[in-house]
């Protein structure tokens, strides 16, 4: 067998080369390279399919996130409520804004735990930033039934989860991203639905947040007027980008379809280990889309570098809480950014999040991606079995 990949964007290329060639070809044909037809369409496609009013393309998930927080209406001062468990980029955004981010422990789903919002609430608390995990949402009926008693924001982190969905309470289905104010995603090239290179958008059913967000992502300039309203960065998508990403989006409904019988040959085939644990959460109220396909696996070192020895490439997310970063434990850094944040966890107030820390320890993501084979997956269920005898 050759190196099973964890990613491998060459195949994809391959399989829609004339298409993307076609359509780099067209763009700069034409010379549309901002602000152009290919960026509107790529924003309204992408709003339908997230069942939203509004989408705004920009160059990353991180620049979403801020852009999201910032036109949500999220201060300096605030505190906000979030996971340790995640990216540095939904905790670091708080900060950039001058805001305050309390990191909350995850639950059973690697999500957060809402059943700690109560405890971890403060006064200065304005906002809530989910973070959907591997493609799997957290519990939104309860995290939003929170926020609207506390008339809280909420900015959901949806950058692995596009596509993701929850049937709440009353029986209607709702996408990542639909639940809040605003939702932000990555489209960074190796996410279940990713560019060529860095990509991310914005989406909100708020036209006051779609319209401070359009103005934000350019300089916090009116592009009909010419007038600058905010002081704010360029974070555009480029024009190229979103019409590459328009060939994908053709394609995405079937690479989800896909993603998800994979993720079915993984459950099935690891099923009887019993030093495994497999995304499988009996709760028929979520559809995943399986950004990652993570397991909780004992002696998951050992296990990572047995597979790499027989060519299966993993990857650990994260191996450490975001918390035990330079950026928190250095004194010099640490008193820049205010020091430790504040952490919670189901015993109250601590310095570490069990839950969160047991993670670290415990979590490997093996290879997905619509072009893995099911001889390739069949071939990394064979060596996991292999390798717990
Ligand atoms: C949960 C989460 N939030 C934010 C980001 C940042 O997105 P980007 O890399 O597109 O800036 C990522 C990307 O890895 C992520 O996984």
């Amino acid at each position: 067998m050759q190196k099973v990949r964890f990613v491998n964007p060459q195949k994809q290329y391959q399989d829609h080369k004339d298409e993307f060639i076609a359509a780099f070809d067209d763009v700069l044909s034409r010379g549309a390279i901002v602000m152009q037809k290919d960026l509107t369409e790529f924003e309204e496609r992408f709003a339908s399919f997230c069942g939203v009013k509004h989408a705004i393309g920009v160059n990353s998930g991180t620049s979403a996130i801020w852009l999201g927080l910032r036109a949500a209406g999220v201060k300096p001062g605030d505190d906000v409520l979030t996971v340790a468990h995640t990216f540095i980029a939904t905790i670091s955004e708080i900060y950039l804004i001058g805001a305050q981010p309390i990191l909350l422990d995850v639950g059973y789903d690697y999500n957060m735990d809402v059943s700690l919002l109560e405890k971890a609430l403060t006064p200065k608390t304005t906002a809530i930033e989910p973070v959907h995990l591997n493609g799997r949402l957290c519990d939104m009926e309860m995290l939003m039934d929170f926020a609207k008693r506390k008339g809280l924001l909420v900015v959901e982190d949806a950058a692995q989860a596009l596509g993701a969905s929850m049937r709440m309470a009353d029986g209607m289905v709702k996408k990542a991203g639909s639940f809040g104010n605003a939702g932000a995603f990555s489209l960074y090239w190796a996410k279940a639905f990713g560019g060529w290179g860095n990509n991310g958008m914005l989406v909100t059913n708020d036209d006051t947040i779609a319209d401070k967000a359009r103005f934000m992502r350019y300089n916090g300039e009116d592009r009909q007027t010419r007038k600058f309203f905010y002081h704010s960065h360029n974070l555009l998508m480029d024009n190229l980008h979103a019409a590459l990403l328009n060939v994908k989006m053709n394609y995405f409904p079937q690479w989800l379809e896909r993603r998800r019988q994979i993720a079915a040959r993984y459950q099935e085939g690891l099923a009887g280990i019993k030093q495994v644990q497999t995304p499988q959460w009996n709760d028929d109220r979520f559809t995943d889309i399986y950004t990652n396909y993570v397991i909780k696996a004992q002696r998951r070192d050992e296990l990572k570098k047995y597979l790499d020895e027989n060519s299966v490439e993993t990857l650990i997310s994260w191996p450490s809480p975001t918390y035990d970063e330079p950026l928190f434990t250095d004194p010099k850094l640490n008193a820049e950014y205010g020091g430790k944040p504040r952490l919670v966890a189901v015993s109250g107030d601590t310095d570490t999040l069990p839950e969160t820390e047991k993670l670290c320890t415990e979590v490997i993501s093996l290879p997905m991606y619509p072009e893995l084979t099911d001889e390739e997956a069949g071939y990394v269920i064979e060596k996991v079995k292999e390798f717990y005898g």
